[in-house]
């Protein structure tokens, strides 16, 4: 098992990751949740029933709350979060008692944003079960619903008091979800480690397909390590925690010009991302090459013209120009000087983004 230790302002949480740990849920809850009496046991519908009823067996001692949820971004709305708290309220939940979070980012962000509101604040544990989950989002404790003007528009600063990944849950994950956790792990490795991305160039495949689970961990540790570095010295994203964007400027784009439909998700999106980023700013032709036969050699998608036409740029820029991270009508990227070593954020002009755009298309 692998431990790591997220220190922020307020609070020390540690994250746990292995293979078949969930059977030690009990012990995690004496060391890490003390005085906790009820849990309410907050579930995605597409994990396992096993999973879910081995925790509830190994938790017995605890009074348990079951509530499960047919998960989508539609799901990611105020009407979930009040459902939840009231039924949370009914069961006279107090400031010891905890939720627990077991599924993806979606299920993570509401479950969060719940504990969060719960008497101003409960206890969170979070158990991911997507490989995106476990690579990113349930670190960082940020919670967050959607509203008909944007993703993840609302939502709160709580970190949990533990993560536990279980490399066990991604067993029944589709591939197209494992690519997309698969997206993170490579942004990571882009923006701060050349050793990583070199390590990945070897064990990429073995990642994707499950099929060797020290590689597995070592790219979870691995990608863990880098984001709670950066959540720790800037917890509230007001300046480093940006560069986590790598690739979501352009790909945040992507996903809502079509409309977050199917035919190109989060991950997808992510990836198209990072290959736009990487074309903006690497100059040194050897080092494009590299990445470009990453892609390759794992079979992600790269070409943005499968996917777009020039007569989407104007709603590319749109979506662009909304991004959280610009302060005037420019619009801010993070870029790469080298792989391994992100640039300070900068913000380009519309026309220049414009141009790279119908180069991309052309
Ligand atoms: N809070 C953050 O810091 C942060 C960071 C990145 C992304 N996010 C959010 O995370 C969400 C994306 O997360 P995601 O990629 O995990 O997607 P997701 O939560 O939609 O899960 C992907 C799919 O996998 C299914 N699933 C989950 N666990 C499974 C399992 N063990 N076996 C089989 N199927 C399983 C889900 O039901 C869903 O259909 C987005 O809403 C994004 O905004 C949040």
């Amino acid at each position: 098992m692998l431990k790591l230790i997220v220190k922020t302002k307020n609070k020390k949480y540690p994250i746990v990751i292995g293979e078949n740990i969930l059977k030690k849920i009990n012990s995690f809850f004496k060391s890490y949740v003390p005085n906790c009496k009820k849990i309410a046991l907050i579930v995605d519908n597409n994990v396992p029933n096993k999973i879910t009823n081995n925790i509830r067996k190994s938790l017995k001692n605890y009074q348990i709350l079951l509530i499960k949820i047919h998960v989508s971004e539609k799901k990611k709305s105020f009407k979930t979060i009040e459902s939840l708290l009231n039924k949370i309220l009914k069961n006279n939940f107090n400031r010891n008692d905890c939720v627990i979070a077991l599924g993806g980012g979606i299920l993570g962000d509401i479950s969060g944003l719940t504990a969060s509101l719960l008497k101003r604040g409960i206890r969170f544990i979070n158990i991911p079960t997507t490989l995106l989950a476990q690579v990113d989002s349930s670190i960082g404790g940020k919670t967050a619903v959607n509203l008909n003007l944007g993703k993840n528009l609302i939502g709160t600063f709580h970190q949990p008091d533990l993560v536990i990944a279980d490399i066990l849950t991604l067993k029944s994950l589709p591939k197209r979800e494992m690519i997309c956790g698969y997206a993170e792990i490579l942004k990571h490795a882009l923006i701060l480690d050349k050793k990583f991305f070199n390590w990945l160039n070897k064990k990429g495949k073995e990642i994707i397909n499950l099929s060797n689970k020290n590689s597995i961990q070592k790219a979870i540790f691995l990608s863990c390590k880098i984001k709670s570095k950066i959540v720790q010295k800037d917890e509230k994203e007001k300046n480093l925690r940006q560069i986590l964007n790598f690739g979501h400027t352009f790909g945040h784009a992507f996903e809502a010009t079509k409309k977050f439909s199917k035919k190109l998700n989060h991950g997808e999106s992510v990836l198209l991302g990072i290959i736009c980023a990487i074309k903006f700013s690497l100059k040194k032709k050897e080092e494009l090459d590299l990445i470009l036969d990453h892609y390759s050699n794992l079979n992600l998608p790269y070409k943005i013209k499968n996917f777009f036409k020039k007569k989407d740029i104007p709603r590319l820029i749109k979506f662009m120009k909304s991004d959280k991270k610009n302060y005037d009508k420019n619009i801010k990227l993070v870029l790469i000087n080298q792989i391994g070593k992100v640039a300070k954020p900068k913000s380009y002009s519309e026309i220049k983004i414009k141009k790279f755009l119908l180069a991309m298309l052309d």
